[in-house]
């Protein structure tokens, strides 16, 4: 597999470790440090101790989109200083996008930035936090509401990490593959997955879908527009998952998501007249891949109320990116409530 450049690292695939270590050797860090939760201390770690030979300091926070937050900063904060830590340690995160997002941001603002290489382990972060910079925390309910954008020395993509995931997890990464395909200007990776009943993630799935995030960071790193395309399903989908994540029926992010690509593809074909038909093929692949979760009056306009949160708000007003077509976006779009409304009962009909 092809390795991929970005503007201040590379993403490797087979030649990661070894990058790994003449990384080390060149960077004469006093300290290696290794970020992991429960989940990945008991199925990567001994995936990545084999394959680099290191002996880092183990730093482990609980696992969960429930724990992205300032007391895990501090525990690792505090475990970095424990250890002696200085600016010349290099933080190692091991894990999905929790992990590396709030590993990130941890290497940030320690000592004024440290060093970091990330080695995702999610199919979700192989495809979305290997590439962009972005590290943050939830903060009063919040999805990254604090944050930074500070690249790695180095993303390493080892496949062997998918054998480690449960479906479920697979197929939460796969929603932001599927998103990828639906924001991509050439609309081949559209028709290949959404012709297809079944979740398609091979490494070419993989490669490609991270050349489309790539295209989206490089012209837009700091997401003054373009880069919003990205968030394409998420402003509807973040607020289920904050909805849920209260509830005993907590969703996945991905599992969120899909749903947020139904109701926002609507919501394209009401005001920017995105075709029916396509919003169909695509509810039709959601649907055929992701179970259909009940919504009620309450629960909606709970979710709705939650938008209200969504980081991307300026004046209080829900601002969208939407779909005119495959791959062609419009941003900042006010939606009235009553479209949203009626989205949630196209998806639940
Ligand atoms: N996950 C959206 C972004 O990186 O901008």
């Amino acid at each position: 597999m092809r390795n991929i450049a970005t503007e201040n690292y590379v993403i490797e695939f087979d030649s990661g470790y070894k990058s790994l270590t003449n990384i080390i050797n060149e960077g004469n860090y006093t300290k290696i440090f290794l970020l992991v939760d429960e989940n990945t201390k008991k199925y990567c770690l001994n995936i990545f101790i084999k394959k680099t030979k290191l002996k880092p300091y183990l730093i482990k926070i609980s696992s969960g989109e429930e724990n992205k937050n300032i007391d895990s900063c501090i525990k690792i904060w505090k475990s970095l200083i424990d250890f002696k830590a200085d600016r010349k340690s290099l933080l190692i995160n091991l894990g999905g996008g929790v992990i590396t997002d709030i590993g990130g941001f941890s290497a940030n603002t320690f000592n004024r930035g440290i060093d970091f290489v990330n080695v995702p382990t999610t199919l979700l972060s192989f495809v979305d936090a290997s590439v962009g910079g972005k590290t943050g925390i939830n903060f009063q309910s919040i999805k990254n509401k604090i944050g930074t954008f500070y690249d790695p020395m180095l993303v390493i993509i080892d496949l062997q990490y998918l054998d480690t995931l449960e479906e479920r997890e697979i197929r939460s990464g796969y929603c932001e593959i599927y998103k990828h395909s639906l924001i991509s200007q050439t609309n081949s990776k559209f028709k290949q997955l959404t012709n297809s009943d079944k979740i398609n993630f091979s490494s070419q799935i993989i490669t490609n879908s991270i050349e489309i995030k790539k295209s989206f960071v490089t012209k837009d790193k700091y997401e003054k527009q373009l880069r919003k395309g990205l968030n394409f399903g998420h402003t509807i989908g973040h607020a289920i998952e904050t909805f849920f994540m209260s509830t005993s029926n907590s969703l996945l992010h991905g599992e969120s998501i899909a749903i947020g690509l139904i109701i926002e593809s609507y919501i394209s074909n009401v005001i920017c007249g995105f075709e029916i038909k396509m919003v169909d093929k695509i509810k039709n692949h959601i649907l055929k891949i992701y179970p259909k979760i009940e919504f009620n009056a309450s629960s909606t306009n709970s979710i709705i109320k939650l938008m209200y949160h969504d980081k991307k708000n300026i004046d209080e007003k829900i601002k969208f990116v939407l779909l005119k077509n495959i791959g062609d976006l419009v941003f900042d779009v006010d939606v009235p409530k009553s479209t949203i409304l009626k989205a949630f009962n196209y998806y639940s009909s």
